[in-house]
């Protein structure tokens, strides 16, 4: 089986391929942007590099001539919420050209190809306030820049689906979050801010925004196992919730991890940490992707949140203790 994963050299992407080298008789093709040896989760492993522009139709076409691949991930995305405020063109541009070009190219290809595409629980926007869990039919209420990417790219795939035929999957991942996930993402700005101060790397106060808010979390390391379960049993044109059905506060996130602290840390709001608009609360009903496939989260948001905390203190130099909690 050739599989290919756009975004590969990304967060998501990395923990996707540890798991898809574990699974039997897959060839693995990588679309990367930088250059091999560029990219610290690939290199050396038996993964065969493509390096494109996704943006650019042409080069996209030659991807998949020379992947010809039977399923697709595609992740490669700009996924940060708050920067799609500050530049909104730039990550409309990105997720909605680059994910046409893809389709186009496996379209015209005449390849009988799989593919996952990633939308987000960000297209429900506020969902009308509901404090009940968000399946697949709540309507579309898009509240930033990159949920309208989102938006468009889950229609891009359903258009797809209906107008071609094409094996396309969508999947809606509510926040995922795990160990090498980088800043502009709120656990790693909170982890990497306790473990920099641990480090004497910065004073012993840490800035954080919109505590209020509630989201459903869940390890990305589970999130991939949901997309390989997806992408060989999901049914082509169907949306699946990929979540874990628990709200929790962005307060109870920043407690969590400063209970794994000995430090003694301030914690101060930064204004420009606030967004314009900010969904107050998701939670999500998996049921869906449950029937479909059996998925179940297996790894205890605490475990996810220590995990990332001693990534960042391993990245920065500073003893790991404990690594259980
Ligand atoms: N990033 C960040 N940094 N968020 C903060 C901070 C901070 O210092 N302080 C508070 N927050 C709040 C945000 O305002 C938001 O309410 C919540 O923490 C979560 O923010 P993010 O981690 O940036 O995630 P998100 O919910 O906006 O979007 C994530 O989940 C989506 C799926 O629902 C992203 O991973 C998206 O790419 C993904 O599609």
């Amino acid at each position: 089986m050739r599989v290919l994963i756009t975004g590969a050299g990304g967060f998501v992407g990395g923990h996707l391929v540890d798991f898809l080298l574990t699974v039997p008789d897959t060839a693995l093709h990588a679309a990367v942007f930088d250059p091999p040896g560029k990219n610290p989760r690939l290199d050396g492993r038996p993964i065969t590099q493509h390096v494109a522009d996704l943006r650019d139709p042409e080069a996209v076409r030659d991807l998949i001539d020379a992947a010809r691949p039977d399923r697709v991930y595609h992740l490669a995305a700009l996924a940060q919420v708050g920067a799609s405020f500050r530049d909104p063109w730039k990550t409309l541009e990105n997720n909605i050209r680059v994910q046409l070009n893809l389709q186009e190219a496996i379209l015209r290809s005449g390849l009988d190809t799989r593919i996952l595409i990633i939308s987000s629980s960000e297209i429900y926007g506020a969902a009308g306030g509901s404090t009940h869990q968000i399946d697949e039919s709540f309507p579309f209420a898009p509240g930033s820049p990159y949920s309208v990417s989102k938006v468009t790219q889950d229609m891009l795939g359903l258009q797809y689906h209906l107008a071609h035929g094409m094996a396309i999957i969508r999947a809606r991942p509510f926040n995922h979050i795990g160990p090498s996930q980088k800043g502009g993402f709120v656990a790693a700005d909170f982890a990497s801010q306790i473990a920099a101060i641990e480090a004497g790397q910065q004073e012993p106060v840490m800035f954080v925004g919109n505590l209020t808010a509630e989201r459903d979390f869940t390890d990305v390391r589970d999130v991939v196992r949901a997309y390989h379960l997806l992408l060989e049993h999901g049914t082509p044109g169907d949306a699946y919730n990929v979540c874990s059905g628990a709200a929790r506060s962005i307060q109870s996130l920043l407690d969590t991890l400063l209970s794994f602290s000995s430090a003694e840390i301030e914690v101060r709001q930064d204004p420009a940490r606030m967004r314009p608009s900010d969904v107050p609360r998701h939670v999500g009903d998996a049921s869906k992707l449950r029937a479909a496939t059996g998925w179940q989260p297996t790894i205890p948001f605490e475990q996810t949140l220590l995990d990332i905390l001693n990534d960042w203190r391993q990245s920065m130099g500073v003893p790991v203790r404990p690594d259980r909690v």
